[in-house]
């Protein structure tokens, strides 16, 4: 249990460092300060880390968009505080349906933010005009946010099918920081599932690579000593071994980069804008985070077939 919560905590973490990085001008987000106060300001290496993930995932949502029609799903796999129905909402999408799942003490926080706050819940897209609320779930419209342990895989199910889950239309799993929590035994058992049930979908895990080396075991260290084991670690060691989560649950195919290559995919004008924000002078240690982290995606149907990052 206690290291459960220290995996929950990871989320006040992120969250606070996108809220830096949005305060400082890295990217747009109007929605996060709404989940999170002020924080003091974060190292400037962190605020570009965290700049070239939400880039980075942003650009492989985008390419899973422009592959799908009207209909689609978007399944966040431990969300946290993730804003990303708001933007795409912002942007003109329409999601047939949008599903965030977290453990309960986490969905019940973002519950209760989302509630007492008009225009987090004014934007979501109402038809019927009703709104559900539990403790640690609410329905609304095209958007549904449960709690549920993702390694209870009965649960999960339960889960998806009260939030109206369709499993004929294209959908977009993402997990980013998340399946690394998770033992390796019990991701397997949810990658083979979703891959049983969905015929066209799509994955994006974020998270960390090479974590056999010097720094990786380091990052290791610290992370155990903040009451944080990596229990997926294994899938962690290279972005073959990353790949291969996939190919071993039954997925049609994977690709992974690490985040160097992640940052050389974002179109120069904007790494040059974000390069301005402000001075870097830890160079090296930008590069090693940035070796020690990566997306991986996997497809499963033809129609998701070989995305790439660039
Ligand atoms: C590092 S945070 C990332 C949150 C969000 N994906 C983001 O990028 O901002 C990891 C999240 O995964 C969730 N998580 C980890 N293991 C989980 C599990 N077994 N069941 C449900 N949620 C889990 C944690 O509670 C936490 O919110």
């Amino acid at each position: 249990m206690e290291v459960d919560e220290g995996v929950q905590a990871t989320n006040d973490d992120a969250s606070e460092c996108k809220r830096s990085a949005v305060q400082m001008g890295y990217w747009e987000d109007k929605y996060i300060s709404m989940f999170v106060r002020g924080t003091e300001r974060k190292a400037p290496e962190i605020n570009r880390g965290y700049f070239a993930r939400i880039r980075g995932v942003r650009i492989l949502i985008d390419k899973f968009l422009k592959r799908v029609g009207s209909e689609y799903q978007i399944i966040n796999l431990g969300a946290g505080f993730d804003t990303l129905y708001w933007q795409l909402k912002d942007h003109g999408y329409k999601v047939t349906n949008f599903i965030e799942l977290d453990f309960p003490t986490v969905t019940s926080r973002k519950c209760y933010y989302i509630k007492r706050n008009k225009t987090l819940l004014n934007e979501i897209y109402i038809e019927d005009g009703e709104v559900r609320f539990s403790a640690t779930d609410m329905h609304a419209g095209n958007y549904h946010l449960v709690g549920v342990d993702l390694r209870n895989l009965v649960e999960v199910e339960q889960k998806l099918a009260q939030s109206e889950v369709n499993l004929d239309i294209p959908t977009l799993f993402i997990a980013e920081c998340v399946l690394v929590y998770i033992e390796t035994g019990a991701t397997h058992r949810l990658l083979s599932w979703i891959t049983s049930k969905f015929p066209n979908a799509m994955f994006i895990s974020y998270e960390q690579v090479n974590m056999g080396d010097k720094f990786g075991t380091v990052m290791l260290n610290n992370l155990r000593a903040r009451g944080c084991p990596l229990a997926g670690v294994d899938a962690c060691l290279s972005l073959e071994t990353q790949k291969g989560r996939f190919f071993e649950s039954n997925w049609d195919g994977a690709a992974a980069w690490n985040m160097v290559d992640v940052y050389n995919a974002i179109p120069v004008s904007e790494r040059q804008r974000i390069e301005q924000i402000e001075f870097l002078d830890e160079h090296e240690l930008l590069m090693q985070l940035f070796q020690h982290y990566c997306i991986c995606i996997g497809w499963k149907g033809d129609l998701f077939r070989d995305i790439d990052i660039t």
